[in-house]
């Protein structure tokens, strides 16, 4: 079996080829990097499947720089790399009948908030918190989608493009959507919320005072790369030597792949002061009109499971103890 994976050196590439389960001798994982597979290049696209002629392939390729995508000469160079970029891999694969894994984000839904008050007010963490918690509820596969930054429109438009080439065709394609995917110490030539964390708890050792800032209005579902890696892998089929997704999955379908539970990122920034054996109380939250960035950021993310879940796929483990693992190095 040939195993083509676009983007094969980035975070969930470079985990994807760590926790491959096809481990007999005629099996071929290629992983290509953006130099040897340039997905905005349709004549590269073309050649890769012509070479490889691959049995899956796996788009882990994208533009990821969420505050980047903002820039104006950033805008074009992110819709050719996750819009056009996927509709030149999904139409090239569904021409060849080659089955396709998309990967996509939690920020195409951009904000779902319907009526919750994101206007804070001191004491606002508690407040908000609880009255989030209690209001709100994870998004289905089916949720409006509103994406408010760049990373999200293009990503979105990439996802219809996905879903036009396979539309009518009876060729397997998902559309996986996962978020606030990291790695921390697992993979640390990637950097990612829980490494950055990772660094300012090592930095402030020893000081007194606040070692970091982080947001706590905006909610979500952290994924471990490595859990959503072999999530993916069980979705192909290809453990048990053939390519074959959940029958239940039409071609072109939307799953969500994420971390069990929902948190803030301020909850995710103290796990891993608590992992590193630091003092959470140093990680002071703070709404995010106090951490203005570039792209806006949905306040509710968190992503509904169930659809992965009525694929009859192992549910991934819980958001925490994936931090715990990332932390500790703890990758395959
Ligand atoms: N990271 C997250 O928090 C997160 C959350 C939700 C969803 N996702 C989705 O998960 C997938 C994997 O993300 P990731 O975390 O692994 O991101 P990543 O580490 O940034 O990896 C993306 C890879 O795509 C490559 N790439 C960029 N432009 C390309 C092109 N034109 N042709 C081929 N390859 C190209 C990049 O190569 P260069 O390094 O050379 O640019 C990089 O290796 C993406 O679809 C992303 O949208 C990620």
């Amino acid at each position: 079996m040939n195993i083509v994976i676009a983007g094969g050196y980035g975070q969930l590439g470079t985990a994807l080829g760590l926790t491959s389960p096809t481990v007999a001798h005629r099996d071929r994982i290629a992983r290509l990097g953006r130099s040897s597979l340039d997905i905005t290049d349709p004549v590269s696209v073309r050649a890769m499947i012509e070479t490889e002629q691959p049995d899956l392939i796996i788009n882990a390729a994208a533009y990821t720089a969420v505050d980047r995508a903002e820039a104006a000469d950033q805008r074009t160079i992110a819709r050719a790399v996750n819009a056009e970029g996927a509709a030149n891999l999904a139409t090239a694969a569904a021409k060849a009948r080659v089955p396709l894994i998309h990967v996509s984000t939690d920020y195409v839904y951009g904000d779902n908030t319907d009526g919750v008050s994101v206007h804070h007010e001191a004491p606002y963490c508690t407040v908000y918190q609880q009255s989030a918690q209690a209001s709100q509820t994870p998004l289905p596969i089916d949720a409006p989608a509103h994406p408010r930054s760049v990373y999200g429109s293009t990503k979105l438009a990439g996802d219809y493009a996905v879903q036009d080439a396979f539309e009518n065709i009876d060729v397997p394609c998902a559309i996986v959507r996962t978020s606030w995917v990291y790695s921390g110490a697992a993979l640390p030539e990637h950097r990612d919320f829980v490494s950055t964390m990772m660094r300012l708890e090592r930095q402030s050792r020893g000081n007194d005072g606040p070692a970091a800032r982080v947001v706590n209005d905006q909610w979500g579902s952290p994924t471990n790369v490595f859990d959503l890696a072999r999530g993916l892998w069980e979705l192909s089929g290809v453990a048990s030597a053939a390519v074959c997704f959940p029958e239940m999955l039409a071609p072109g379908g939307v799953v969500h792949c994420v971390g069990e539970g929902a948190c803030t990122w301020w909850d995710v920034a103290c796990r891993v002061f608590t992992a590193s054996g630091g003092d959470p109380g140093r990680v002071v939250p703070v709404p995010s009109q106090e951490y203005p960035t570039p792209a806006e950021r949905p306040s509710w993310s968190v992503l509904d499971n169930s659809s992965w879940l009525a694929l009859g796929l192992t549910p991934l483990p819980a958001w925490q103890d994936g931090v715990d693992r990332a932390v500790g190095g703890v990758g395959v």
